[in-house]
């Protein structure tokens, strides 16, 4: 069976006492949902040990935005997965659009931060999703399939079965354009099908989060496809009420 994920991207957002009392709220609520469903958080870098300290004793999980793509050393302003991995994380995201975006970041970044996260037991929530200009044009599956061939192809058997994958439309990050739950379920199976091409049966077993202003008005909608194993929430994530209201979206 597949794990049902809800992971909150706080992207930059609230300072750290802030962060602190968002992920108190969450742990304070989170039994009014199903123990069935994982919720993850991932603050601000500065957040992380605050944000640990609460989730202490809680099955409220703690993940990073990103990690550096070396291992460590002369490396002015970066994170390493090391640190992020000792200060409790579990989870990373990578290859969020905005990173590939705004911070340049190419398939063979990312695949220097996935041997990181890996070598730090970390699992990568991995982010794929195509913009409105090339969903316009219907190259949709294209973008997905290259941003899939040109890193998670390159994962042991091993390393694949720890691993989540996020679709994330650009085009409804934080536009409150979410996609459609049809539109949803269309690219997710066909992301899980170009898995299931490398990695067989287990690709059956890979949590696929959508991602793009994902709400409780609209998640229920959209988890109750067959593909969609839950979210990755951006603004929605701040809240806690609303974060885990989300979570109450699963019905299967
Ligand atoms: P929003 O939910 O704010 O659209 O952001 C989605 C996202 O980018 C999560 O990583």
């Amino acid at each position: 069976m597949r794990k049902k994920i809800v992971a909150g991207n706080w992207k930059m957002n609230t300072l750290p006492q802030e962060g602190a009392e968002l992920a108190k709220n969450v742990v304070a609520n989170r039994g009014e949902v199903c123990s069935c469903v994982n919720f993850i958080v991932c603050p601000p870098f500065t957040h992380l040990s605050m944000v640990a300290a609460e989730l202490k004793g809680s099955d409220v999980e703690l993940g990073a935005q990103n990690c550096a793509a070396e291992e460590k050393g002369a490396y002015t302003g970066e994170i390493s997965a090391q640190m992020i991995a000792a200060l409790g994380c579990k989870y990373v995201i990578l290859g969020h659009s905005e990173r590939r975006q705004y911070y340049g970041e190419t398939s063979e970044t990312l695949n220097k931060k996935m041997v990181q996260a890996y070598a730090n037991n970390l699992t990568p929530i991995y982010c794929v999703g195509e913009n409105l200009q090339e969903r316009e044009a219907g190259e949709h599956f294209n973008v997905v399939k290259k941003q899939l061939e040109e890193v998670i192809f390159n994962l042991s058997e091993e390393q694949f079965k720890n691993l989540i994958v996020a679709y994330e439309p650009v085009w409804a990050i934080g536009t409150g354009k979410t996609a459609t739950a049809d539109q949803a379920q269309e690219i997710h199976a066909f992301i899980r099908k170009t898995l299931r091409e490398k990695f067989g049966a287990a690709a059956d077993d890979c949590a696929i989060l959508y991602g793009g202003s994902c709400k409780p008005a609209n998640a229920a909608e959209i988890f109750a496809k067959e593909d969609v194993d839950g979210g990755l929430i951006g603004g929605a994530a701040l809240k806690a009420a609303d974060f885990l209201a989300i979570g109450k979206g699963f019905a299967k």
